[in-house]
């Protein structure tokens, strides 16, 4: 997949689940439960020793984009493409991460939280930046303030938005898709509570919990 194909699907999507998953063998049904919510396309961070198995399980579901969240390293991004990541996203910008997912062939989504950070990524090529952590930065009005002055990029804002910030952000023009954690949490994986992350998933995806 390449940089353009991501941002379709991004902008296709429009909500992207950051998942944090403690246990490989919730994978499967959190896959069909995001799906049947009407996901498109899911993030699998790096916060779990089982995150690689996760992304492995997860990267074979065909309804669903899979990609590798929370890579703060080459090294870890190379883990991810080996695990079947097809995205890889960062919560900051860091030019090795970028450098090597390039070589590794897959697109890179890295964080961004002020101007100095974006126009780095504008100048390595990218336009389209994660703004991490959104919603502490400011939210809607940092938002549009940052996309302003530079009006060929585009925005994956994450961090602190929840369902009922979402239609918000996702009405700001330069927002491709909005991430988030509320649809799919540890908490629901460790009650087995995958009906409700299909609720909570439709709810964002279509407006409606149907
Ligand atoms: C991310 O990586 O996008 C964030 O950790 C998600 O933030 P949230 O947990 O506040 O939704």
């Amino acid at each position: 997949m390449t940089g353009t194909d991501l941002a379709a699907v991004l902008a296709g999507a429009r909500v992207l689940p950051v998942l944090t998953v403690p246990d490989a063998a919730t994978a499967g049904p959190l896959a069909e439960a995001l799906a049947a919510g009407g996901a498109r396309c899911a993030e699998v961070t790096f916060r779990t020793p089982d995150a690689e198995q996760v992304l492995k399980t997860m990267a074979a579901h065909a309804g669903l984009a899979v990609g590798a969240g929370t890579v703060l390293t080459p090294e870890q991004a190379e883990r991810a493409v080996a695990a079947g990541a097809r995205f890889v996203v960062s919560p900051g910008f860091d030019e090795d991460v970028v450098a090597r997912c390039r070589e590794l062939g897959v697109p890179v989504v890295p964080g961004i939280a002020s101007a100095t950070e974006l126009m780095r990524a504008l100048r390595s090529g990218l336009d389209t930046v994660k703004l991490f952590p959104a919603q502490p930065l400011g939210g809607i009005p940092m938002l549009c303030a940052l996309a302003a002055p530079f009006p060929q990029a585009r925005f994956v804002p994450g961090g602190g938005i929840d369902a009922a910030r979402l239609p918000a952000y996702l009405a700001v023009p330069a927002v491709l898709a909005v991430g988030g954690s509320w649809m799919a949490t540890p908490a629901h994986l460790e009650r087995g509570e995958y009906g409700e992350i299909r609720r909570l998933t439709a709810e964002a995806v279509h407006g409606n919990a149907t």
